[in-house]
């Protein structure tokens, strides 16, 4: 559950939101609409932190993961297409890179050992073992095929950068899943794919979009 309470928000003598209290709750998917320069992608950049509001609180019910599509296209340019999307879940991502340090000791010690077990416990209950497919899969549905997976993300164009992005966002299931205009760069059939996914997100989304009938 997110929860938005009392919050203001002002930019210089322009009040753009003024004690609004609201509950996102488990199994909704919201529409967050307005005309341009409403105040939306500024609402979603409060909620995910990015931006401290001028009054009021934010706040996630513990232990939730809250994942955002990205607004920096050449945030991940020195990743593969594959890792960027994996990086989508930090956690797990950082489990990922532990257990490669270890294994990678010449002098593999005792406590290396129980260290990596323990490792091996959290990245197996985040079904780790399944996330590499899982994501190339996403990738996949939304038009990235297997041969651009391993590029850099620097050799990708724009619009292949963004579905490399959504799907970071999407990756991992997160409990709160914030997306500002995902289907600018996205073809119909993308665009197709991404509304049964979203119709079926058994958690909160929070969507901005121009697109009426999406
Ligand atoms: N950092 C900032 N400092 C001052 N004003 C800002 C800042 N960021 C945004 N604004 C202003 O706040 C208003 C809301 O901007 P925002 O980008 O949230 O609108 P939006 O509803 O997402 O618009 P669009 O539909 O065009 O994407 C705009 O008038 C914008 O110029
Ligand atoms: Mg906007």
């Amino acid at each position: 559950m997110l929860t938005v309470s009392n919050l203001s928000l002002q930019f210089g003598k322009r009040v753009l939101f003024d004690d609004v209290n609201l509950t996102f709750s488990k199994g909704n998917c919201y529409g967050v609409i307005g005309a341009n320069g409403a105040g939306k992608s500024t609402f979603l950049k409060i909620l995910s932190g990015e931006l401290d509001p001028t009054k009021g609180r934010i706040e996630i019910t513990p232990g939730e993961r809250m994942a955002v599509l990205s607004q920096n296209h050449n945030a991940f340019d020195e990743n593969t297409v594959l890792n960027t999307v994996l990086m989508g879940h930090s956690h797990l991502w950082r489990i990922m890179q532990e257990k490669d340090v270890i294994y990678a000791k010449a002098d593999f010690t005792d406590a290396d050992g129980m260290k990596a077990a323990e490792l091996e416990a959290d990245f197996a209950e985040m079904d780790g073992w399944m996330a590499e497919s899982n994501a190339a899969e996403l990738l996949s549905n939304l038009g990235i095929k297997e041969d651009l997976h391993g590029l850099l993300m620097k050799d990708l164009n724009g619009n292949q950068k963004v579905r490399v992005l959504l799907a970071q966002a999407i990756f991992g299931n997160p409990d709160i899943l914030l997306l500002d205009e995902p289907t600018n760069d996205l073809d119909i059939d993308t665009i197709a794919w991404l509304e049964d996914f979203l119709a079926d997100f058994q958690n909160i989304v929070i969507v901005v979009s121009h697109d009426r009938h999406f």
